[in-house]
């Protein structure tokens, strides 16, 4: 080969493999497995006719893969059908995998029955369910003090089938507060990836009470009025890394949280350690959101290659009196918001209180929140930052910002009030309180 080329291509190569060193990814958080026990959900009698419910097999085959153990654990293979089931538990040292076309479907709610639905004790940080008190229902898939799980396959589908759930609570007909499609408590060594997430009934994906979690190439779907459809909902939970997925829902797509008020601060759990990188989506509520239950306390979060069109709120960090707890060292950086109410929202005074035991003077702290590198088009509101009186919002950090958008040249693009921080290349210009200050040490492009 002549001699010029050869070092063309070599220097090519090298740019290639440096580049995809420079990628990183949530891989190493939790260890890989071999599952060299597979065995099928139609060995259990499954089958995929979208008519029979399959609640037996799914119950078989998760007993045998808890009371005959494998080395290396076993994957469950569901085959392409779509294969109705009641709620079920999974179980440590398992895969769930879903072949390409394989559908696991809600089957209570087809009857638009739910009276049958188990229900859970609350969680202990949030003292009654989310949004009825006393219990709440069992979520459709639950791991419950397990580890080593992993949900995963081809892309197959698990279907919550969440309107008979939205209706009921667009009526207020809801007796109790409604499931989620995945929930994951007091369990490690998580994987869920590859598969389509669709029509949940509440939050679709909730870790709580978890450690090393991973969530990547996942689609989470649920129509834009569907209440309360969280996407991916970190709750008391550390180590948890989300990447490369897409969400279109109808809340918040990623909710950082840690319980609320008197519960949540006696509970004392913090999420912590969490990442979130390469997430693209829609929704009318916040793409990257913190809170507002955050009793726990959350901190050490990174968010970055965040794409949002069509948005309620680009980001919004949300908290309230009588939460208490805090968040603290969030860097949130790299975000394009393409149509959007709210740029981004730091706030004290957001949601509601389990019950009117909470002492309102358990004040929140949030302080070291950076955001840098965001810009954004066709926004009406670039930002608004209020902390609250009494417990100022510190170190807040706004850096290379650029949100255009309709807003009108007399109305204030931000609005601000007891905040501290610092911005700098932010336009429109920010609040006075946000005062531009080159040497501000925590706060600079490079930080
Ligand atoms: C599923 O797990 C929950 C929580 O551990 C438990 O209360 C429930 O009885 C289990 N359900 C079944 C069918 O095993
Ligand atoms: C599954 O979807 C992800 C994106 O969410 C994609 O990267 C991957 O190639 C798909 N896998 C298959 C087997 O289709």
């Amino acid at each position: 080969m002549h001699k010029f080329t050869t070092i063309i291509l070599l220097l090519f190569i090298s740019a290639l493999s440096s580049g995809a060193q420079d990628e990183v990814t949530c891989s190493g958080i939790v260890p890989l497995k071999n599952r060299y026990d597979k065995i099928s959900i139609t060995d259990f009698g499954a089958v995929g006719d979208g008519k029979t419910v399959n609640t037996k097999a799914f119950r078989a085959a998760i007993f045998r893969i808890k009371h005959y153990k494998r080395r290396g654990g076993t994957l469950l293979y569901v085959p392409p059908g779509v294969y109705l089931t009641d709620r079920f538990n999974l179980t440590s040292h398992m895969t769930l995998y879903l072949a390409s076309g394989a559908v696991i479907k809600a089957s209570q709610v087809v009857s638009k029955d739910v009276s049958y639905w188990p229900l859970a004790d609350p969680l202990p940080s949030y003292g009654r369910g989310r949004e009825r008190e006393g219990g709440r229902y069992m979520s459709f898939i639950l791991g419950d003090g397990v580890r080593d799980v992993i949900i995963s396959g081809e892309n197959g589908t698990i279907d919550g089938q969440g309107d008979v759930w939205w209706d009921m609570w667009r009526q207020r007909t809801l007796p109790h507060t409604r499931p989620h499609l995945v929930e994951f408590m007091h369990s490690s060594d998580i994987i869920i990836s590859n598969v389509i997430f669709k029509n949940s009934p509440f939050w679709n994906i909730h870790p709580v009470y978890c450690s090393n979690v991973v969530v990547r190439y996942v689609t989470i779907l649920a129509p834009a009025d569907s209440p309360n459809t969280d996407g991916i909902d970190p709750d008391s939970s550390s180590n948890v890394c989300i990447e490369d997925s897409y969400i279109a829902n109808g809340d918040d797509m990623i909710a950082i949280k840690s319980g609320w008020d008197e519960y949540g601060v006696a509970y004392g759990r913090p999420s912590s350690d969490i990442t979130i990188r390469r997430v693209t989506g829609s929704t009318p509520f916040a793409g990257i959101a913190i809170g507002s239950e955050m009793s726990g306390g959350v901190q050490n979060v990174l968010a970055e290659h965040i794409n949002l069109f069509n948005m309620g709120v680009g980001i919004h960090i949300k908290t309230n009196v009588g939460r208490g707890g805090y968040i603290r060292n969030v860097t949130i950086s790299n975000v394009y918001i393409e149509k959007a109410r709210k740029g981004i929202k730091i706030a004290g005074n957001v949601g509601d209180h389990p019950d009117d035991k909470f002492n309102p003077n358990t004040l929140p702290v949030v302080q070291d929140i950076t955001m840098k590198s965001i810009w954004g088009e066709k926004i009406l509101q670039p930002g608004l930052v209020k902390g609250i009186k009494n417990a100022p919002f510190t170190n807040i950090c706004l850096s290379d910002i650029n949100l255009h958008g309709s807003y009108s040249a007399k109305t204030t693009p931000w609005q601000c009030s007891d905040v501290k921080g610092s911005a700098l290349k932010v336009s429109p210009w920010p609040c006075s309180e946000l005062i531009s200050s080159q040497d501000a040490g925590f706060c600079s492009i490079q930080a």
